[in-house]
């Protein structure tokens, strides 16, 4: 079951119109191209999400009508540009239930959002000894910059273990906590898993020992409704391109207490508030984590996407997920020789399998000279296929775009794949 629990604070829609799948299709050009001759079938979406086109004609207009670098210029094309920028900061804090405007950083993506914060937050508050808290389920992204904190700082990257369906064991998590860690870092979806981890109760886990905690949430905020005060997550990042937005812009969001005792991790133009050769002194938040010229105009697309999100409904995008998920699995688990990695009791629309005997590069590669393209490999996800004793799955992943008939179709093609390998 996907179950991203409601937020307490907020109320439940009462919508009950629910939107037109052939509508939704057709909002998405990509999807109405055929490869090898045949329609597409794009199942790589927790790779990366395609765009509406409401996003790409919101990038279009705003490049032929409005560009102009933000906060740098009087004129009326610098003014226009920097109001777009600043809205879209508005709408990623009401879309995550920020408590403040200035909490919202944008970034390049998760990546660079944890990134930020390993080297931000380390530099201020991780010292030799102390210890840093992950999940062996974690992105490569959520264990990378931590180890590099680990190895400058000269202190320990601890890691939770996960069970034989891909869930996190919350015990010994929680066996974890000491009083020299320093932060717990960890997914809320599994990229590669699909599981969705009980996020909320980690938190208050963790808040209960005093550490904070940041959550990567590259593969839920596309899922369901989010809400950071909610979560009381100390940090949380995402990439606007898995939220149906354009690549090359994502989101911090980092409570202000944290934010503001953090020192800045990149120098340059509008991270300032005054420069000598002798001392700089910092700008105000957000934009102390903004140096150069960021990307504003995929800030636009991603106010667009969220925008597009919204009217599709966060409520018909999790139920028909989970309609998507629940098919999917029931389909595929039909097949001989087939077995799904990701068992979790609560999962997002991801179904990782192997086909007994046949290599998981060679399935990926005949699946597309079918049409249907899904991602093979670990996913950047390398220590859960250690664990698991594999070197990769194919992953097929849903969104609220693809259709039942597409999974009869991945399912029939996997059966010929099969007679094929004899
Ligand atoms: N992290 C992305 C994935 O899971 C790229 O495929």
């Amino acid at each position: 079951m996907i179950s991203f629990p409601p937020p307490s604070r907020l109320k439940k829609s009462t919508t009950t119109v629910k939107p037109n799948l052939h509508q939704i299709r057709s909002d998405f050009p990509i999807l109405s191209q055929k490869v090898y001759g045949k329609d597409i079938v794009y199942f790589d979406n927790a790779a990366t999400t395609q765009k509406p086109k409401q996003v790409i004609e919101a990038i279009l207009n705003f490049y032929s009508n409005t560009n102009s670098n933000i906060h740098r210029g009087v004129h009326y094309l610098s003014e226009k540009s920097t109001e777009a920028y600043e809205n879209a900061r508005k709408t990623v804090q009401a879309y995550i239930g920020a408590k403040h405007l200035h909490e919202i950083v944008f970034t390049a993506g998760t990546t660079a959002g944890i990134n930020a914060v390993a080297f931000s937050f380390g530099e201020r508050f991780v010292k030799a000894d102390d210890e840093i808290l992950i999940t062996h389920m974690e992105h490569h992204a959520n264990i990378v910059p931590w180890q590099m904190l680990a190895e400058r700082k000269g202190a320990k990257l601890k890691v939770a273990p996960i069970n034989q369906n891909g869930e996190l064991i919350l015990d010994e998590l929680e066996k974890l906590f000491t009083p020299k860690t320093k932060i717990l870092a960890i997914s809320q979806v599994s990229n590669s898993l699909g599981t969705v981890n009980p996020i909320k109760e980690i938190i208050q886990i963790a808040h209960d020992k005093g550490i904070p905690v940041l959550v990567d949430g590259a593969q839920a905020i596309q899922h369901g409704k989010v809400d950071v005060q909610d979560l009381n997550a100390d940090f949380y990042v995402f990439s606007g391109h898995k939220i149906y937005g354009p690549t090359g812009i994502g989101v911090l969001y980092g409570k202000e207490k944290w934010l503001e005792q953090m020192p800045p991790y990149q120098g340059g133009g509008d991270m300032i508030k005054h420069v000598t050769f002798e001392k700089t002194t910092y700008n105000e938040l957000p934009f102390k984590f903004e140096a150069g010229t960021i990307n504003y105009v995929g800030a636009v697309g991603l106010d667009a996407a969220i925008e597009y999100v919204e009217s599709i409904g966060l409520e018909f995008i999790e139920s028909y997920e989970k309609e998507l998920l629940t098919y999917a699995t029931e389909k595929l688990l039909r097949i001989d020789g087939l077995r799904i990695f990701g068992t979790a009791k609560n999962k997002i629309a991801v179904t990782s399998f192997l086909l007994e005997g046949i290599h998981q590069f060679d399935v990926g590669m005949v699946l597309d000279k079918m049409g249907i393209a899904v991602r093979t490999g670990t996913h950047c996800t390398e220590p859960i296929m250690t664990f698991f004793g594999i070197d990769g799955t194919v992953r097929p992943s849903y969104a609220f775009y693809n259709t039942f008939e597409e999974i009869d179709q991945l399912a029939e093609a996997l059966v010929k794949i099969k007679v094929m390998f004899g």
